[in-house]
């Protein structure tokens, strides 16, 4: 008998339950009239169909086509999700940083291994910090590093010289050379691989002055904490992240990160007591022996921190200044090394242009060009362009709404009962997905060749308009693009990874 009566109130409540998410709250949803595909699972709506895919934003990008360029998509217990490549949306979203926040759960995820860091930190937190990181970025200090980037791209090429001279026994790469592939005086070799070692050192150098010798391979304790950091992802860390005590369960990715997190912060300590200590005795010749002293971002922000015009209350704390090492390596690294290999591989399958750009760069004199040198190469910034433009690293950002609020269109949607709609209502809690590299490819801006790779299109659109896209209104911090998001909360980075 009790066996039953739990029973029917376990029904009950499920039927409740089913009642209050998938009818009640469907029904009463502001944006209920937005189209968009059938859930194909209760439980994850359309989460497993993204999941499956093996190209999310091509996924994206067929629903835009049959949805129109802003729909509704459902996740985790049939919560809705909107997608736009809308630019009036975007710009909606990327200028309301009051009302658009990332979603509390992966924040929360990130605070666990990036602390309070920029990435991490909204509203007045977030202000104060960009207020005084800004000085890391302008072109001055980025100016400033390229003596490390220099340093670090030959280092990387005596390395890949150095892996085609080697024995062919040893493999460069994952897989074995396929026979058609073999060629006299050359090797196959995962060039992924070592342009990442190549950033995690920039960013180490350049970051916070700290040599990582990544592409030495001599064993250095931060970076391998850096990688265990940084690997230790999954659904498990993620629940342990987001459940309150679950991180208390010694899994052995939990130990890691715990053992890792204690690394980098004491020597992130270290680096920061030498930087203060350096500014105090105004002489940073003491810091380290790299020809950029003191030039690392780690010492701007230090300097920019303790700076005497600025009001107490506007300083980072030290555990905020802590947090920006790994932020930095977070941010920087992978997104930067996946950029530079994707424009590789869209070089080696057009040799017509590698043709072009490598002539542009033998014309130069030095090996060492200024930045005014490099800026005066319109194909080397073609290039970068069209690869940033075609493979966004970060290909897709979520932001939440903290309120109700009304988004504008730019082009209008047809809704589920036929009227058109040049705004769309949403309430607190609906997230929206900005599809970057779909924008990218919209053929109204980039023409019928939206999808090719053209790298004249950025210079002729220049000398034509100064570029004039629909992407310049979604408001895009470099480049008419999105590549580096946009507005308040845009990489602070781009210069860095752009020059
Ligand atoms: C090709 C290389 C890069 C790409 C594609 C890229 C892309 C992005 C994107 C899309 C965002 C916005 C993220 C969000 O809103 O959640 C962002 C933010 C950020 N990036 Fe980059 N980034 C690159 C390189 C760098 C570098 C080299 C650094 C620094 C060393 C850096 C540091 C940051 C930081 C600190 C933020 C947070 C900014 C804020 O919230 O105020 N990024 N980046």
């Amino acid at each position: 008998m009790a066996f039953l009566t739990a029973l029917g109130a376990l029904v009950a409540l499920l039927a409740a339950a089913y009642t209050h998410l998938f009818i009640y709250k469907q029904w009463t949803l502001p944006c209920r009239n937005v189209k968009g595909p059938e859930p194909v699972s209760l439980l994850f709506g359309n989460l497993l169909h993204l999941v499956r895919h093996h190209d999310l934003a091509q996924q994206m990008a067929d629903w835009a086509k049959i949805y129109g360029h802003t729909y509704r998509y459902r996740v985790l217990l049939g919560k809705p999700r909107i997608c736009t490549i809308d630019p009036a949306a975007i710009n909606y979203i990327l200028s309301h940083t009051e009302i658009f926040v990332k979603p509390s759960a992966g924040r929360k995820y990130l605070a666990s291994f990036l602390g309070n860091g920029l990435l991490v930190a909204e509203g007045a937190d977030h202000k104060r910090q960009r207020r005084v990181l800004n000085q890391c970025f302008n072109q001055q200090a980025i100016k400033d590093l390229l003596p490390i980037f220099y340093d670090k791209a030959e280092e990387l090429s005596e390395k890949l010289l150095g892996l085609v001279e080697e024995d062919p026994q040893n493999e460069a790469a994952p897989t074995p050379t396929k026979p058609e592939g073999i060629q006299i005086g050359g090797r196959k070799i995962d060039v992924m691989k070592y342009i990442a070692m190549c950033t995690i050192d920039i960013i180490g150098l350049a970051g916070f002055g700290y040599e990582l010798d990544s592409l030495s391979g001599t064993k250095n304790e931060m970076a391998e904490a850096f990688k265990k950091m940084f690997s230790s992802f999954g659904p498990l860390a993620i629940v342990q992240a987001l459940i309150p005590g679950a991180s208390l369960i010694p899994t052995k990715n939990m130990k890691d990160r715990r053992a890792s997190l204690a690394t980098t912060e004491r020597v992130g300590r270290r680096l920061l007591a030498e930087r203060k200590a350096a500014v105090h005795a105004d002489h940073v010749e003491s810091v380290n022996k790299i020809d950029v002293v003191g030039k690392d971002l780690l010492s701007v922000c230090v300097r920019a921190n303790m700076a005497a015009d600025l009001k107490p209350e506007n300083r980072l704390s030290d555990k905020e200044v802590l947090d920006q090492i790994s932020t930095f390596m977070f941010a920087g690294n992978e997104t930067t090394s996946t950029a530079l290999t994707w424009t590789l591989s869209l070089l080696s399958r057009h040799p017509e242009i590698q043709d072009q750009l490598r002539e542009e760069c033998l014309a130069v004199s030095t090996p060492r060009p200024s930045f005014e040198e490099i800026s005066a190469m319109p194909i080397l910034a073609g290039v970068v362009h069209e690869g940033l433009r075609l493979y966004p690293p970060v290909p897709v950002l979520i932001q939440e709404a903290q309120q109700d609020t009304i988004i504008p269109l730019d082009t209008p949607i047809e809704g589920r009962n036929g009227q058109m709609m040049d705004h769309i209502k949403v309430s607190k809690g609906t997230a929206f997905t900005t599809a970057y590299s779909n924008v990218h490819c919209a053929e109204r801006t980039w023409g019928t060749d939206a999808a090719s790779f053209r790298p004249s299109r950025h210079f002729q659109a220049k000398a034509e308009s100064e570029g004039k896209g629909s992407e310049a209104s979604a408001g895009g911090v470099w480049g008419n693009i999105l590549t580096f998001s946009g507005g308040v909360r845009g990489c602070i980075g781009y210069r860095m990874a752009t020059g």
